[in-house]
């Protein structure tokens, strides 16, 4: 349809239909009505009416959205399709390693095959958009949802915010195949306040602009179809109702002009907040803030006539947003195929397929970190081995929005194990609870493979911890095993860099292995055997201690910094009972092979304002095996008008370097890359020193510098 014709299909909307576009409601309202609960049945929308509303959450499956979508068509007064959206955050039936993992690849390409592969799947049951991708910036393992996102570092999460985007949508949301992208949540979700969900967040404007809002910035940049709104409070201000953020920084500043979601009741519950007297003063808020869906409340299903009948909330707003999603809707050509790409046909062919299997393998291959190796890893199949813990044999191993997959086509590390490697002498005693003649088994192993974390139940929404630990049975069972036998590999599953000292303290090899996906199982085993080489690194500092939190590489440089280490110093930034690093810092990972750096070379020591300079490194792979290796560039603004961060990352890459072979890797240096909002909050480069730094790690010492000038 021409955009002409969208606006004369608006004009011709009455109010309470305009409205109704911006209404949001999950399936229970449609159909066979299901019982619904609580607030919702307040919300008096039944029957026919609700076949006037915008769109719809949380359904899937072909036939029974296709019923649901002839009821609007039939129902609505102008025959105006709905939404179908829902959380496929990170696969929908075939489920890839949770996004925390997917940061872990250091490969943004790797989650543009992964959304690529989730919106085929979904939008063949029917779906036409994703609340998908988080790209909350999170440096606090105790918030249950960091497993959401990408991790600690603006400019990662900024890439990995655009590969998302890119592969839900491709070119555009309508081709085959393709879904509308939700950036979420707008803004500093990942920022609650001690971890704990829903809480506040308490940054001032500078962390805020220049860590925590880059990474939705990207997605706008990409083309995003909607921004959704965050639970909390930003300047102590509800996100959905606040004007700063929605109008001058998403709108204004940033340029959105797509559809801006409330999250679920998130309008409802400013009242909550304190922040609103009632439900008319809410809607009418959130209007004035650009929310153009109201994603479960009823503020404006029932409040918003009201408030423009008495002309409190221009009319205007309210054309503007249903504008947004009449062209959303157009953009995804549900006026000419409502169906979009649902089919049986499409289902049968796409839902499970062998391609999507294989990638939700291949994907774990590169998210499973190897935190720690004395050499024991990779695991010889002649040797004998045991392997302990009830994880390994656990399906709860895909992650809490795993919500359309079916469980038993999730492959555990023990079907993994005795179908990859049906000949090596594993011993299986998949359980926390072990007995003497069980012990006596695995003192007279060569090494013992212990499981530990957390299932997918300890971590997503609402799932914050105050002790980011191992359970209790799980360091019982360690400390058995450590007692007879000391080759000990660790695997650790879970949402969330846990703190892991004390599983590193008995361990000879840690692995990373998150919540890894429907398959990705397979790649952990391969690990294990050295079937394949590890790449992974890590994406969020894990903590010695979860009295560190939050932690990250970037911080401020202290005005008393400690001088190293190896010991506490008194009036000197610093624990007395722990170190300050992490145990495992950003950027840390390791391979079954040796990569030697040379040192950094610039194209010259001086950059002018507006021009580029280049850095580059020749690196070696020095082991016996071929690997990949993540380059990473982090840069220091020595003196500046404000503090800046010790380093920064600027650049990766991640190529593929062969045994006895040499590479070298460059990486050009802008303008763009040194700005940061000054003294007077103008963004901007400021001239003098800066120190570069390329390696394997965020600790590289491989250093160089160089000077800005006018
Ligand atoms: C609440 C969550 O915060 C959000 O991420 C999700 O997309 C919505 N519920 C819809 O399920």
């Amino acid at each position: 349809m021409t955009d002409e014709k969208l606006i004369e299909l608006l004009k011709s909307m009455s109010l309470s239909e305009k409205i109704s576009q911006l209404v949001q409601l999950h399936g229970g309202y449609f159909g066979e009505a299901r019982q619904l609960t609580g607030p919702e049945q307040q919300f008096n929308i039944s029957g026919k009416r609700a076949y006037s509303i915008g769109s719809i959450l949380g359904e899937c499956g072909f036939e029974h959205l296709k019923s649901i979508q002839d009821g609007f068509i039939e129902n609505q007064p102008h025959h105006i399709p709905a939404i179908f959206m829902a959380d496929v955050i990170h696969g929908f039936r075939t489920i890839f390693p949770v996004p925390i993992a997917q940061g872990a690849s250091f490969n943004p390409g790797l989650t543009q095959k992964i959304g690529s592969a989730a919106a085929r799947e979904c939008s063949s049951a029917g779906l036409h958009a994703t609340f998908s991708p988080m790209v909350d910036l999170a440096r606090d393992s105790r918030w249950g949802r960091c497993m959401e996102g990408t991790g600690e570092d603006p400019w990662l999460n900024s890439r990995f915010a655009e590969s998302a985007v890119k592969g839900f949508q491709g070119d555009s949301c309508g081709e085959s195949g393709k879904i509308a992208a939700c950036a979420k949540h707008f803004a500093a979700y990942g920022s609650a306040l001690a971890g704990r969900d829903y809480s506040s967040s308490e940054l001032c404007e500078r962390t805020l602009m220049e860590d925590y809002l880059p990474s939705y910035e990207a997605a706008v940049k990409a083309g995003v179809e909607l921004v959704m709104t965050a639970f909390n409070t930003v300047d102590r201000i509800p996100c959905s109702i606040n004007k700063k953020v929605m109008r001058k920084i998403l709108r204004e500043k940033m340029g959105f002009e797509g559809v801006l979601i409330s999250d679920y009741n998130a309008i409802g519950e400013t009242l909550a907040h304190g922040a609103c007297a009632d439900k008319s003063e809410a809607a009418r808020r959130a209007m004035n803030c650009t929310v153009d869906i109201d994603m479960m409340s009823d503020c404006y299903l029932n409040h918003l006539e009201d408030e423009i009948n008495s002309g409190r909330v221009d009319a205007k707003l309210l054309d503007e947003a249903c504008l947004r999603i009449l062209r959303l809707k157009n953009k995804l050509g549900l006026f000419e195929n409502p169906y979009k790409d649902g089919s049986i046909e499409n289902e049968k062919e796409y839902i499970y397929c062998d391609e999507f299997l294989k990638l939700s393998r291949t994907a774990a291959e590169e998210t499973t970190i190897l935190l720690k190796n004395n050499g024991i890893l990779p695991l010889d199949t002649n040797k004998r081995i045991a392997i302990v813990g009830s994880l390994a044999a656990s399906r709860k191993i895909t992650g809490s929005w795993a919500i359309f997959a079916q469980e038993e086509h999730t492959v555990t590390l023990e079907s993994a194990l005795k179908e990859l490697y049906a000949d090596a002498d594993i011993t299986y005693i998949c359980k926390d609870v072990i007995t003497a003649e069980e012990l006596l088994k695995i003192s007279q192993c060569d090494a013992v493979i212990v499981a530990v974390g957390e299932d997918q139940s300890r971590s997503g929404e609402g799932k914050s911890v105050a002790e980011t630990v191992i359970s209790e049975e799980q360091s019982a069972l360690l400390g058995l095993v450590a007692s007879c036998n000391k080759n000990i590999v660790s695997i650790v599953f879970g949402g969330r860099p846990l703190c892991l000292s004390d599983v590193d303290e008995v361990s000879s090899a840690v692995i990373e292995a998150w919540l890894p996906g429907t398959c990705g199982a397979y790649a952990v085993a391969d690990i294990l055997f050295g079937r394949v080489n590890p790449s992974a690194r890590v994406p969020m500092s894990f903590p010695y201690s979860t009295g560190q939190l939050p932690l990250c590489y970037s911080e401020l440089p202290s005005g008393r910094p400690k001088p190293n280490e190896e010991r506490y110093y008194p009036f000197m930034s610093n624990y007395m009972d722990v170190p300050n690093k992490p145990l495992y810092p950003f950027g840390h990972g390791l391979s079954y092979t040796r990569f030697e750096y040379s040192d950094v070379s610039l194209s010259s020591d001086v950059m002018k304002k507006g021009e580029t300079i280049t850095a580059e490194v020749t690196i070696k792979n020095t082991g016996d095996m071929d690997g990949f290796e993540p380059v990473q560039l982090y840069i220091h603004d020595v003196k500046a008008s404000v503090s800046r961060p010790v380093r920064q990352l600027k650049g990766l890459q991640k190529p593929f370097i062969k045994a006895d072979e040499s590479l070298t890797v460059s990486f050009t240096i802008d303008e763009e890359m040194l700005k940061f909002y000054d003294e007077d909050m103008d963004f901007t480069a400021e001239t003098g020193e800066f120190e570069v730094f390329i390696g394997g790690t965020s600790e590289a010492m491989n250093r160089t510098s160089f000077w800005l000038e006018d």
